[in-house]
């Protein structure tokens, strides 16, 4: 009995496995060179595309499998053009758009914390479609964060210069994978440059403005920013950095991680940068320790502002803080309204990568503790 039953189940198993075998030819020479290939082989086509040979057609049909990444509001109302994520950081994974009818498609809804408003009239419509995700956009520190009520339970990601954020953001070196010994370091004219934009004493500048007053009584410094009298265009912004010695990179208030572009601008035009902000070890985790001067390697600013004025006469021993060129390189971080294409176009890349189930529970908890 078992038997014969073994058998004709054998014998099903047989039919089934030919019919699959047979099945799956089918559709692998039906369908592989057709329009409807797997989105890796359209990809792999437009790599290769010129944009100018790039037909609408192409576009169209990628755009299909791609998901939608609806920037709600643009921030600060920088309005910089949205194919750059493809341009300049070679990042095409989702359609980014402003375009809020498509807001029911979209994949994910990016959000600006500036831009909400208190009674949080502004933000989408419900019903929210079940499949989307909201991401929180915030890069200010905690100090010059507003608390506004309502938020706690309603993202799904955190975009974030954290590195504990989901999405992190960051302009990072680049290692060299050949060695470079062609790094000139620029004409100086200058010693301690510093650029303010913003003074006021409510975003915690308190501490940078303590430091700076009595630094300032034993060290010459040159003042750039909207807080000083000369305004400093932005075409002027890296010239400007580099015909300094040392470029004052004083972050506005002290947090973990809250290290930003104060850094990588001299960074990347050959001016080493004397930082104050999160310590040393945290800057040391984006940082080789031997690129940058930091001011609680001192015990007071008239000890950095001397350092500072031997190293102006020791030819080799400021030469030393360009070491690190040989094997890392910095890329100059783009201005105005381009500021937020690198975290908006980590964003796009990120929602391609992360479909997965996923809230933020007690936003605030995890951004002020
Ligand atoms: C700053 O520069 C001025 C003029 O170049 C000079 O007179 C002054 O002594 C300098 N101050 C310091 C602290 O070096
Ligand atoms: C996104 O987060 C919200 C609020 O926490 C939650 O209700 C929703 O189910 C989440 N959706 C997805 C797709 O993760």
């Amino acid at each position: 009995m078992s038997r014969t039953i073994g058998l004709s189940l054998c014998r099903l198993g047989i039919v089934v496995a030919l019919a699959g075998i047979v099945c799956l030819s089918i559709m692998f020479f039906w369908f592989s060179p057709s329009p409807t290939c797997p989105p890796q082989f359209v990809q792999q086509v437009q790599h290769y595309e010129s944009s100018s040979a790039k037909s609408s057609n192409s576009l169209t049909d990628t755009a299909e499998n791609k998901p939608i990444l609806l920037m709600w509001f643009w921030p600060e109302d920088f309005r910089f053009d949205l194919n750059d994520c493809k341009n300049i950081f070679n990042i095409d994974s989702c359609l980014l758009t402003v375009d809020r009818s498509l807001y029911s498609d979209a994949d994910a809804v990016l959000i600006y914390h500036k831009s909400i408003s208190w009674d949080l009239s502004n933000l989408p419509p419900s019903p929210r479609p079940p499949f989307q995700k909201w991401i929180w956009f915030h890069l200010e520190s905690p100090t010059n964060t507003q608390k506004k009520p309502g938020l706690e339970n309603l993202f799904n990601h955190t975009l974030s210069y954290r590195q504990d954020a989901d999405i992190f953001t960051r302009l990072h070196l680049t290692v060299r994978k050949k060695p470079a010994d062609d790094f000139v370091i620029p004409k100086k004219d200058k010693l301690v440059c510093w650029i303010v934009s913003n003074n006021a004493p409510v975003t915690g500048v308190g501490t940078r403005n303590t430091f700076y007053q009595e630094f300032s009584k034993h060290i010459n410094v040159t003042m750039f920013g909207r807080a000083y009298a000369s305004h400093l265009d932005p075409k002027d912004y890296y010239p400007t950095l580099a015909s300094c010695k040392f470029y004052l990179s004083f972050e506005n208030s002290i947090h973990k991680d809250y290290i930003t572009e104060k850094i990588n601008g001299p960074l990347s035009v050959g001016t080493v940068p004397v930082v104050m902000g999160p310590p040393r070890k945290n800057y040391e985790n984006f940082f080789p320790r031997d690129a940058f001067i930091h001011v609680q390697d001192f015990p007071d600013p008239k000890s950095v502002a001397e350092y500072l004025l031997q190293l102006d006469k020791d030819e080799d021993a400021y030469r030393r803080y360009f070491d690190w060129r040989k094997y890392y390189s910095a890329t100059p971080h783009l201005l105005q309204q381009q500021e937020f294409d690198l975290p908006i176009c980590t964003a796009c890349d990120y929602i391609a990568k992360h479909k997965e189930y996923k809230e933020i529970h007690d936003l605030y908890e995890w951004y002020f503790n």
